[in-house]
């Protein structure tokens, strides 16, 4: 085990949002019908069969969270149990055996506990990303899901995601592409999903964007999201509007803006279907929000051939109080009303 207290020595402002390789990580094995308890180990690398379902069939699903040091020097993470709930989800959508709420938060917690010397210090900008994974290996050939499986938690000190850093703007570029179906697989998190979008994203980034904006696949007109978050819109009426769709993935940082700005900032909030061409004009703020993106105001979007700007100002004034309200939140600056945040023993 790592000696608590000695932390690594790295450039906190400047690590990007990247892996490194950290000290230990959780694995659990399925096999013979049940989970077995799960270790922690030292080695980076799996070796599965080259039958592995999860190499053929993407039958493989993951999360992404993060672990932050408190002003008081605890370490915390932000509602770990609608992660659980959301691989619970997506593992049973893939037909993959679910980890129990109590394995998932269990192996989050040895993780991060187990790589202290990882977790960036309160202030940093920096937190400590967690990335639980269950992947279907044993060896295997026809389209049939696997027999066995394996439930990994590593992780990895991030900074900000978009090169922008903290309540950074950044632009969004309408992709050719469609992301999912509304009948499809987009509200889970299924790797599946994303190595579909890769190609978006390098168009998008080719615009000059940070990344790709899609569109519903039915229309082509309603907002879905964007390539790793949930898109926010406050309309010139003051009201907080997400888009309803089947098709995107639920996400826990939406989710918990959406109720500080009705609770805490007595907003109106909506979940409905937003028409980008027929609303854009109504935009006074817009965001993207997500574990890796937080909070972060979109400046312009690109689409029918253009670039749009957001809004008549700069400024994201709204934006930026729910940004300071979550930030406050999960770094334990504010008092956590809603008990979200979920401290981890040292
Ligand atoms: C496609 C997609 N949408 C939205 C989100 C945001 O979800 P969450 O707030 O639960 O991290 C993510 C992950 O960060 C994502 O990959």
């Amino acid at each position: 085990m790592s000696e608590l207290g000695k932390k690594v020595q790295l450039d906190w402002a400047k690590i990007g949002f990247k892996y490194h390789n950290t000290d230990y990580r959780f694995r659990a094995k399925w096999v013979n019908g049940e989970w077995d308890d799960g270790e922690l180990i030292e080695s980076s690398s799996i070796t599965v069969s080259e039958g592995a379902p999860a190499l053929h069939y993407a039958q493989q699903c993951f999360e992404g969270m993060k672990a932050q040091t408190a002003v008081d020097g605890r370490v915390l993470l932000f509602r770990p149990s609608l992660n659980a709930e959301r691989m619970h989800r997506t593992a049973e959508r893939l037909l993959m055996p679910p980890v129990s709420d109590s394995l998932f938060i269990n192996a989050v917690e040895q993780a991060v506990r187990a790589n202290y010397r990882w977790i960036p210090p309160f202030g940093s900008g920096a937190s400590l990303y967690i990335r639980p994974m269950l992947i279907g290996v044993g060896e295997n050939l026809g389209l049939r899901p696997a027999e066995e499986f394996e439930f990994r938690v590593f992780c990895s000190p991030v900074g900000p995601y978009y090169s922008e850093g903290g309540l950074g703007s950044i632009s969004l570029a309408v992709s050719d592409y469609d992301r999912a179906a509304p009948q499809g697989t987009g509200s889970y998190k299924a790797g599946a999903n994303y190595a579909a979008g890769l190609l978006a994203t390098k168009d998008a980034v080719a615009l000059g964007a940070d990344e790709a904006l899609y569109l519903d696949s039915r229309e082509r007109r309603f907002i879905d999201e964007a390539g790793s978050a949930n898109i926010l819109v406050l309309m010139d009426n003051d009201k907080l509007v997400t888009p309803a769709s089947s098709a995107i993935l639920p996400s826990i940082t939406r989710r918990s803006i959406m109720s500080l700005a009705e609770v805490d900032l007595n907003l109106r909030v909506e979940e409905r279907a937003i028409d980008l061409r027929e609303e854009f004009q109504n935009f006074a703020e817009m965001a993207a929000c997500g574990t890796a993106a937080v909070l972060s105001p979109v400046k312009k979007v690109w689409f029918d051939g253009q670039w749009h700007p957001v809004g008549q100002s700069v400024k994201t004034p709204v934006m930026q109080t729910l940004y300071d309200k979550l930030v406050g939140i999960q770094s334990g600056i504010l008092p956590d009303y809603s008990h979200w945040v979920h401290s981890v023993d040292l």
